[in-house]
């Protein structure tokens, strides 16, 4: 059986750091309402002229190096981003010319559920023989998409990348083999009024802002998640005690907590940096494995559970043992 698995990873968040204390100069919220409400303290903000494909570069050649393999090897890039350099060309073509990697390289749009559509559709050239060693990033300048006047979507994003490199082998085909196990993708465009960006090249030409009807999207977050995790489980014939670390999509530490809770998974299980990022799009999920990766958290063999949903509306979770 061809599976692929997952040899580094890396990431990258920009230097600029900002507190809800300095939100409350530019809007009418506090740090208490922000804490209470989503768990977020600070998130990273791009500089001017700091771009994604700037961050997916720094977050790339990390993960190259933790693999501890050479750019000339990769033959599949997948970037997800909703906040391409530019409407086209792909941003994952510069990452490619800036890397010196070869093969093919495109960008893929599922918003916060970018990153768990990317390590499927890699995951999926690598099974078929498309492509044998792959990069996957979720990347975000998802700053420059938010309406500063708008108290309640400005306060819960940040900016940042991550990166993880996969290659083909044999497997067993066994829960017990490393790598991704399953993953399982669904939209639901009936919801697209729920969160979504009111520009674009089609629509307006212009980029636009990020609008949102936070209570639904909860609404909608808890339960999509929730059935998309017991069918990750069930798909791969495992109970939840399984799992060795939820990474879930860092949006609402809220919505991570009722995830927890329905999996009865302790807390020290979960991986969470959604206080100190904010809600990165598709840059928080392997932003958060990353940091449990490098700190000595995630061991070999260990199980992951990656969940996430985002504006389609979209949602995945992807199985993997490290
Ligand atoms: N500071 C202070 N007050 C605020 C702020 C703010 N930043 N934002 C909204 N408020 C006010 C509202 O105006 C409202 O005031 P009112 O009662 O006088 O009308 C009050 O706070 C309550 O607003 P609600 O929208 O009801 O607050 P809620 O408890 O639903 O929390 C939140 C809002 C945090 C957005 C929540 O709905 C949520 O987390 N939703 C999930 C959305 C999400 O995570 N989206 C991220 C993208 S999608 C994804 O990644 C999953």
């Amino acid at each position: 059986v061809k599976r692929s698995r997952i040899l580094g990873c890396g990431s990258y968040l920009p230097a600029n750091v900002v507190t809800n204390r300095d939100l409350e100069a530019r809007v009418d919220t506090s740090d208490d309402w922000i804490v209470q409400r989503t768990g977020i303290r600070s998130r990273h903000i791009a500089a001017d002229g700091e771009l994604t494909s700037d961050l997916a570069i720094a977050a790339a050649t990390r993960a190259l190096e933790h693999a501890g393999v050479d750019a000339a090897s990769i033959d599949c890039i997948v970037l997800a981003t909703t906040t391409p350099d530019n409407t086209f060309p792909a941003t994952a073509t510069k990452v490619q010319a800036a890397l010196g990697a070869k093969g093919f390289a495109l960008d893929i749009q599922a918003v916060c559920a970018g990153f768990v559509y990317a390590m499927s559709i890699a995951d999926n050239f690598i099974r078929l023989g498309q492509a044998t060693r792959a990069l996957v990033i979720g990347a975000e300048t998802f700053s420059r998409l938010l309406d500063w006047k708008d108290r309640t979507t400005c306060v819960l994003f940040g900016d940042g990348a991550g990166a993880v490199v996969m290659e083909g082998y044999d497997a067993a085909g066994t829960a017990a083999d490393r790598g991704v196990l399953s993953t399982h993708l669904h939209s639901d465009g009936a919801q697209y009024g729920l969160l979504y960006v009111d520009g674009g090249p089609s629509a307006t030409g212009t980029a636009g802002h990020v609008r949102m009807n936070g209570q639904e999207v909860f609404r909608h977050a808890v339960s999509k998640l929730s059935s998309v995790v017991e069918e990750a489980l069930a798909a791969n014939g495992l109970e939840p005690a399984a799992v060795d670390w939820l990474v879930p999509h860092q949006a609402n530490q809220r919505i991570i907590d009722g995830i927890a809770r329905k999996l009865k998974l302790p807390t020290d299980k979960v991986v969470l940096t959604v206080d100190r990022h904010g809600n990165t799009s598709a840059a928080s999920i392997p932003l958060a494995l990353c940091e449990a990766v490098h700190d000595g958290r995630v061991k070999r063999g260990d199980l992951i559970l990656m969940e996430a949903i985002g504006g389609g509306l979209t949602w995945g979770a992807a199985m993997v043992r490290w």
